[in-house]
């Protein structure tokens, strides 16, 4: 068991050691280790039993600090920056050599956001370095939500859970890289492609699977629960299967058990679905239902990105490259 508390000087201390520390976004939970310390990062790696192919996000306190890392911050970029941080949008940017090959998995760019979580935000504050953090869960599995899901996944591998709360996004920051001047979303996420593509115009997707080799690390199956799962529209569903579960957007099937049964976002609101994603596909996953059964969400704000984990989710069986 690791200890877990709110104490961010402990935090700061072992990190300084080149310890690993579990710490709170608004997006998901995040392993954390000194960014600059190729030892300490390659312990993430180790822990999360993460192929070496699939490269960290590096977290910054601020917009200012960027230039720290990388060789070049196109105005368009920094513009996405200044609108969107602290939040939910990485950006890929070419590194400069103070950043490990190791955390890049040898790309020439480097995934860096300002995430939002006050606690988080102190911590930074705090060390002179940048914190190189993947999703605080085993590699492929959901990822965590709560302090809770880290001391249960991983526990045992890591010194110290920082305890944020629940997190207010739900689901991963969206990534877009700069590359030679070609802008592309590789991840959607916690941030509306919409409400980027407001600033940038319309973006081409570059959207990452294991048989796109130009954007590594997230193959097509990700975010699976162990539990068999599968994308249905509850519309056409006849007979009703014995010892399955169901997560419904918004209304619950009345002939249905409700106890079988959760709602991602009663409101209606996708917002609302992001952020209740993980923690039902874990409280599903944990009843050990014979197969769950989801529906998508409707593409509108955060949409679009919980339906990319769950189709996601769906794609177990395809064995990843
Ligand atoms: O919201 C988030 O982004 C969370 C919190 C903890 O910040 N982090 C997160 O990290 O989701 P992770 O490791 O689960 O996903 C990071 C993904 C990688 O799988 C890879 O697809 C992409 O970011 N990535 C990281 N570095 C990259 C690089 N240099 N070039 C292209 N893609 C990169
Ligand atoms: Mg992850």
């Amino acid at each position: 068991m690791a200890e877990t508390g709110t104490d961010i000087l402990k935090a700061a201390q072992l990190l300084c050691e080149g310890k690993l520390v579990a710490i709170p976004t608004e997006t998901v939970y995040g392993l954390a280790a000194n960014a600059l310390d190729a030892d300490a990062c390659l312990q993430i790696y180790k822990a999360k039993n993460r192929p070496a192919f699939d490269p960290l996000i590096v977290h910054v306190g601020d917009v200012a600090s960027v230039p720290k890392y990388v060789m070049d911050f196109p105005e368009e970029a920094r513009r996405l920056c200044e609108r969107f941080w602290p939040g939910p949008l990485t950006v890929v940017l070419p590194k400069k050599p103070i950043i490990p090959d190791l955390v890049t998995s040898g790309n020439s760019s480097v995934a860096i956001r300002v995430p939002s979580h006050p606690l988080t935000q102190k911590l930074l504050d705090l060390l002179d370095f940048p914190l190189a953090a993947p999703s605080a869960n085993p590699f492929s599995y959901v990822s965590p939500t709560t302090a809770q899901h880290v001391q249960e996944q991983l526990g045992d591998r890591i010194d110290y859970i920082l305890d944020g709360g629940p997190c207010q996004v739900g689901i991963e920051s969206t990534i877009i890289r700069f590359d030679n001047g070609k802008v592309e979303v590789l991840r959607l996420g916690g941030t509306a492609l919409e409400e980027i593509e407001n600033i940038t115009g319309k973006l081409e997707k570059q959207l990452q699977s294991g048989s796109n080799p130009a954007a590594p690390g997230q193959l097509d199956q990700h975010y699976s629960p162990h539990t068999r799962f599968v994308l249905t529209d509850f519309n056409t569903l006849n007979t009703i299967p014995e010892n399955c579960g169901f997560l419904r957007f918004q209304n619950p099937v009345p002939e249905m058990d409700p106890a079988h049964q959760w709602i991602l976002a009663s409101d209606g609101n996708t917002d609302t679905a992001a952020r209740n994603l993980f923690t039902m596909m874990r409280e599903m996953d944990a009843r050990k239902f014979a197969v769950i059964f989801a529906e998508l969400v409707p593409e509108e704000g955060l949409g679009p990105a919980v339906n990319d984990r769950l189709r996601r989710a769906a794609a177990q069986g395809l064995s990843p490259e």
